[in-house]
């Protein structure tokens, strides 16, 4: 059934593969802790996507949720220039449902999966081989009656026996599967084993040239990105990652970083791809400010040091010669200079013009509601930085959807005495006042008091305050993550006073929790068993 070791050609410099890259940020990504996006901010990520140039964006798992639906649906309905995928396991209720989402899309894609290891086969589906290959036939089959390009993923593939992995993903071509995707699922694979399981499959199985080998790892062990540029040096054509590299667990393949590595070393990998390498910090820089996860001042490509010369000897190097100490250049992965100052004088249009250059899309009143709280900072602040743009934008995004808004607050703590603290939320026209004595310091006061006025309670999981900009009249940002009722929410808060960012972020927080939903505090993905 097996075809036997091909002859690997080499590949000369100006024989260069393009690579499709599949960012699966609103899927993968969104699914881990501290990730969640609502629908408004999936959209914003969704068209920043578009901008940076990706081939294919996994939207979302349709089953998963209501909210996932809506999700993947929306976006197929209203975002083009790129493949719009779904998830769905091989079951007929998830493939139908992943269809329903995503038949507004021009350019559609259901991506099918199921476990193939013998630990998942024993222990989680309880299914035997012949079981497992059947099923996944069954569903590339009814995936392919609504829609022609499939992709289909053997999960745990890098833990899957080799013979058993080539007869399921040849079973799978032979269904109709035009994408074989093969998951590093637990990030277990190192770079010399993934390369081989890719190279096995191109060399054993015989209609592999019927479709794209992809690959989608996991960074369990740091090993992500090399692992899936091993799998490009053995054929793969296909990388799954996410922006930042968030993802489940310690997270994805992260798409800067693989992306770079390729343009970067390009005499080594011959291998290209359609991002658009200026647009990768703005996208990196959008998914933190609306996440509120930031990355390591470290990180590859799009941390704030990743170009920063500390060192004498490397700073007296780069003036002799840049290229002594660079091999990337900031400005092609997006560093800009100039961090455009605006400032009261400013107008709508350059506002706007400043929210395009950082990945938003402001029109109609979504621009007029930015640019009232724009001037209102402009008088508070002497120069309004690109930071303290994005920060209004995503407050408006955050307050819009709350049910609960804050109208104003008083707080009196002198010394070391007993704090008391009043104030007043709005909930659909009704305001509500309270006034809370004693506590653990003014911010328990203020928590306490908004927990009784919207009969919501929640446990604190994390709470941070940082400054947007630099200088002593910047604006403070502050998250929380709540637990209620065993799920996590994410709540933030932006302001000139870090009580009032902090108290807002308690809000958005309490809203969420409120609205149910959320993500679970422990254990495994209810939709991945
Ligand atoms: O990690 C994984 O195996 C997945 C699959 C659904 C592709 O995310
Ligand atoms: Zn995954």
């Amino acid at each position: 059934m097996h075809r036997k070791a091909a002859q690997r050609i080499p590949m000369t410099q100006s024989q260069s593969r393009p690579i499709v890259i599949f960012d699966t940020t609103l899927r993968d990504g969104e699914q881990s802790p501290g990730c969640s996006m609502n629908l408004e901010e999936k959209l914003e990520v969704a068209q920043a996507l578009v901008d940076l140039g990706v081939d294919v964006m996994e939207a979302g798992f349709p089953i998963a949720s209501p909210g996932d639906f809506e999700a993947v649906r929306e976006i197929a309905n209203t975002v083009r220039g790129t493949t719009i995928c779904g998830l769905a396991r091989c079951n007929e209720k998830d493939i139908d449902r992943a269809w329903e989402a995503l038949k507004g899309a021009p350019d559609a894609r259901i991506h099918v999966f199921l476990a193939t290891s013998a630990i998942h086969r024993e222990f989680k589906l309880k299914m035997s081989k012949d079981e497992i290959v059947q099923r996944a036939v069954d569903s590339v089959k009814r995936a392919k009656s609504y829609c022609d390009n499939i992709e289909f993923s053997p999960e745990d593939a890098a833990r899957t026996e080799p013979d058993f992995l080539c007869q399921v993903v040849e079973a799978a071509i032979a269904a109709g599967a035009t994408t074989v995707n093969i998951p590093d699922t637990v990030g277990y694979a190192t770079p010399s084993h993934y390369g081989g399981v890719i190279k096995n499959l191109k060399n054993r199985v015989p209609n592999i040239d019927k479709a794209v080998i992809s690959v989608h790892c996991h960074n369990d062990l740091g090993l992500a990105v090399a692992n899936s540029l091993a799998a490009v040096e053995n054929g793969a054509g296909q990388i799954e990652c996410t922006i930042n590299g968030i993802g489940e667990r310690a997270g994805n393949c992260s798409l800067e970083e693989v992306v770079m590595a390729m343009r970067t070393r390009a005499d080594y990998y011959h291998a290209t791809t359609a991002i658009r390498t200026q647009r990768l910090v703005p996208t990196s820089r959008l998914l933190s400010n609306i996440t509120g996860v930031q990355v390591q001042r470290n990180k590859a490509i799009v941390g704030r040091n990743a170009f920063a010369h500390e060192a004498g000897i490397h700073q007296d190097g780069m003036l002799k010669e840049r290229t002594t100490y660079e091999i990337m250049r900031p400005e092609d992965v997006g560093f800009t200079q100039t961090d455009l100052v605006l400032g009261k004088h400013s107008g709508r249009a350059a506002l706007a013009d400043r929210a395009q250059a950082l990945g938003y899309h402001l029109t109609g009143d979504h621009l007029q509601d930015v640019f009232d709280e724009f001037k209102k900072l402009a008088d508070k602040k002497k120069e309004v930085y690109d930071a303290d743009i994005a920060a209004l934008i995503e407050k408006q995004m955050t307050v819009a959807e709350d049910q609960w808004q804050l109208v104003a607050y008083e707080v009196h703590a002198v010394g070391g005495g007993e704090p008391k603290v009043s104030i007043a939320l709005q909930h659909a026209g009704k305001e509500v006042r309270k006034t809370v004595t004693g506590g653990d310091g003014p911010l328990d006061a203020l928590f306490r008091a908004i927990e009784e006025i919207t009969g919501t309670s929640v446990v604190v999981r994390d709470f941070r305050v940082h400054s947007v900009t630099r200088g002593q009249d910047a604006q403070g940002e502050s998250t929380i993550e709540v637990e209620r009722e065993g799920r996590v929410y994410r709540g933030r808060g932006v302001s000139t006073d870090t009580v009032e960012a902090a108290t807002l972020a308690f809000i958005n927080a309490v809203n969420r929790a409120a609205a149910g939903g959320g993500q679970p505090a422990t254990g495994p993905r209810p939709d991945m068993v």
